[in-house]
């Protein structure tokens, strides 16, 4: 049997196999933050393909916090039915519903990748103003200035997070990740170059992490702990500070893990344009092997896992726990049977209860 088939237990909560699909903006609500048509069809079919987990996009806890005006929220009730609808959906369909929830801090208020992938233009009704630890803005596509969070503002996003893990949980969402990636709010706080403030949330390690850490015990609180609650972190920027930022990176790891962390999500930081990144097959795999190894956590991640062998590899190898696969999934949302007919896997409960009409178009 191939490993990448094999049952994965967290908490109380058993993934069929190892694969997860993990968060994939759709850029596709109309309004209001709130999932539509789309997504309902969107996340039935992907967890209609077998996959162990299926991870529900970037979805903000408060308006100012989405990527754009077309993101989904979860910072109303209204939000939340419309998404206790998703994860019935995808329970139904055989995979275990998860969410993601995120605050997009100073890339927010953009355009949809397909308009432009820039900051909305000043004076554009549907902006608004976006706030970070620092008023230092991205650069690049991303070029507006955020306003420097106040305490109080700070306090706000923490329970905005809280709020937001409440409704998903009674929504029914049974994996929460956080979204702590990608420079994203969480990120750019742990940023040394995003973050330069002086008071206790910026300066040394500690400092760039006690918004982290402090969000990440505030909805550890309510989150049950007999379920799931993850985070995705980049854990390296390849900016030529790697190795010191992925020391610090396994630090913070290990704090989320001491504080009830389950899994951490190893991604790149994103916190900067222009830096190399050396896109290609498995990339992340060694340095997800190593945050693994150094925290015991459990650990998971995605670009560059997608052909089988090199998917199978990554378990058999104890690199990653769980292998996420997004663009393959979004092409062909069956991809499930594709890897299963490339690893000469012969066992239809390893994808059960997808339909078995399914399994058998394996061959
Ligand atoms: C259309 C699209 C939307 C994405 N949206 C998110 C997101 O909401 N949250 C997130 O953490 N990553 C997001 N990502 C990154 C994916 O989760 C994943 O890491 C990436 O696609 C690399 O995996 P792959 O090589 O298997 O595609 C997105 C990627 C794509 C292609």
């Amino acid at each position: 049997m191939a490993q990448l088939f094999t049952p994965f237990q967290l908490k109380n909560i058993t993934l069929k196999n190892r694969i997860g699909i993990p968060p994939m903006c759709q850029y596709s609500a109309d309004q209001d933050g709130l999932a539509n048509a789309w997504h309902q069809q969107h996340y039935a079919e992907l967890a209609r393909g077998g996959a162990g987990l299926v991870v529900v996009e970037a979805t903000a806890v408060s308006p100012e916090g989405r990527i754009s005006p077309n993101c989904l929220g979860l910072w109303n009730d209204e939000q939340a039915n419309e998404l206790k609808r998703i994860a019935q959906s995808i329970k139904a369909n055989g995979s275990v519903p998860g969410i993601q929830i995120a605050h997009a801090g100073r890339k927010a208020s953009a355009n949809r990748p397909w308009d432009g992938d820039d900051h909305l233009a000043e004076g554009d009704p549907r902006g608004w103003d976006t706030i970070a630890p620092s008023a230092v803005a991205f650069g690049a596509n991303l070029p507006k200035t955020p306003k420097e969070m106040t305490r109080a503002d700070i306090e706000r996003v923490t329970q905005d997070f809280v709020a937001a893990a409440q409704r998903a949980l009674d929504a029914g969402f049974e994996w929460l990740e956080l979204h702590f990636a990608h420079g994203y709010l969480a990120q750019s706080f742990f940023n040394r170059d995003a973050n330069q403030r002086t008071d206790e949330y910026g300066g040394d390690k500690e400092g760039r992490s006690k918004f982290i850490l402090d969000t990440f015990k505030a909805v550890r609180a309510i989150w049950p702990q007999e379920l799931p609650l993850t985070a995705r972190f980049g854990v390296l920027e390849y900016d030529n500070h790697d190795e010191e930022t992925l020391q610090e990176s396994i630090w913070l790891a290990q704090q989320l893990k001491d504080n009830g962390l389950d899994l951490l999500s190893v991604s790149v930081g994103f916190s900067t344009p222009d830096v190399k990144i050396p896109w290609g097959p498995s990339m992340l795999a060694n340095v997800a092997e190593r945050v693994r190894r150094e925290t015991g956590l459990p650990v998971s991640s995605a670009w560059g896992f997608d052909q089988p062998q090199d998917a199978e590899r990554a378990v058999v190898e104890g690199q990653l726990d769980q292998v996420l696969i997004g663009r393959a999934y979004l092409a062909n949302p069956r991809y499930t049977y594709q890897l299963a007919k490339a690893l000469e896997e012969e066992q239809a409960s390893s994808v059960l209860p997808a339909p078995y009409a399914y399994w058998l178009a394996r061959y």
